[in-house]
């Protein structure tokens, strides 16, 4: 299981050194959660903190957009070079051009949907991203509480991935902690983000080994 720390719930006044300790606690991808003031009533960090937060780390960053717009978004962040972009299908109307889109800057692709969203809207388009990331809770704030019907989706999205690209990497988002993991991973996840239960951890590196189920 690999672990993305999302930093909205680092402590912000001094992001560099939780993002170097974090890193240094093993992290796999440092989650970046982009918000608007649009697509979600809450607003985070512009790319001038991405890139302080990226001369912080070599641990690949994971950016997940939250926002309305998406291709200006990319366009604003790509020279960032993470490893993955997520965007929400809600909010995108030409979801393959978007995918092509991220590619072009050699990018890996995904797509997020919100707990509402069905996982049959993927059926046509999981075969043209590396990740879908699933949301355990609705977007917009860290700390809330983990949604349990998730489970059925990410068993749902396994099984779809099985026919249609076996190699997708499911990432959960939200509301992630230990009692969850194990049933997360059990579930058919990859990739679980956490916020709150790692930066408010006193170990960052026993809270990322206790979300790894090892
Ligand atoms: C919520 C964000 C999450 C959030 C997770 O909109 O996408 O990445 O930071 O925080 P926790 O783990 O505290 O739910
Ligand atoms: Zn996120």
């Amino acid at each position: 299981m690999k672990i993305s720390p999302s930093i909205l719930s680092a402590n912000f006044s001094n992001l560099a050194d939780d993002v170097k300790r974090v890193s240094i606690a093993g992290a796999d991808y440092i989650h970046c959660d982009i918000m608007d003031g649009h697509f979600v009533p809450n607003m985070t960090m512009g790319p001038m903190i991405i890139e302080s937060v990226k001369k912080s780390t070599d641990v690949p960053l994971d950016i997940h957009f939250m926002v309305e717009n998406i291709p200006f978004f990319i366009d604003m962040y790509k020279h960032l070079k993470p490893e993955f972009i997520s965007f929400h299908i809600e909010e995108e109307k030409h979801i393959n051009r978007v995918i092509q889109k991220i590619r072009n800057e050699n990018i890996r692709p995904s797509v997020v949907l919100n707990p509402a969203t069905p996982v049959c809207l993927l059926e046509y388009i999981v075969a043209d991203v590396d990740m879908v990331l699933l949301m355990s809770v609705n977007p917009g704030f860290g700390g809330q509480k983990f949604i349990p019907s998730v489970l059925d989706k990410v068993k749902e999205l396994r099984n779809l991935a099985e026919k249609k690209n076996p190699n997708l990497l499911i990432e959960i988002d939200g509301g992630v902690n230990d009692k969850n993991a194990p049933l997360l991973k059990k579930a058919g996840a990859d990739i679980l983000v956490a916020g709150s239960f790692i930066f408010k951890h006193k170990d960052y590196k026993e809270a990322i080994k206790a979300l790894r189920c090892e």
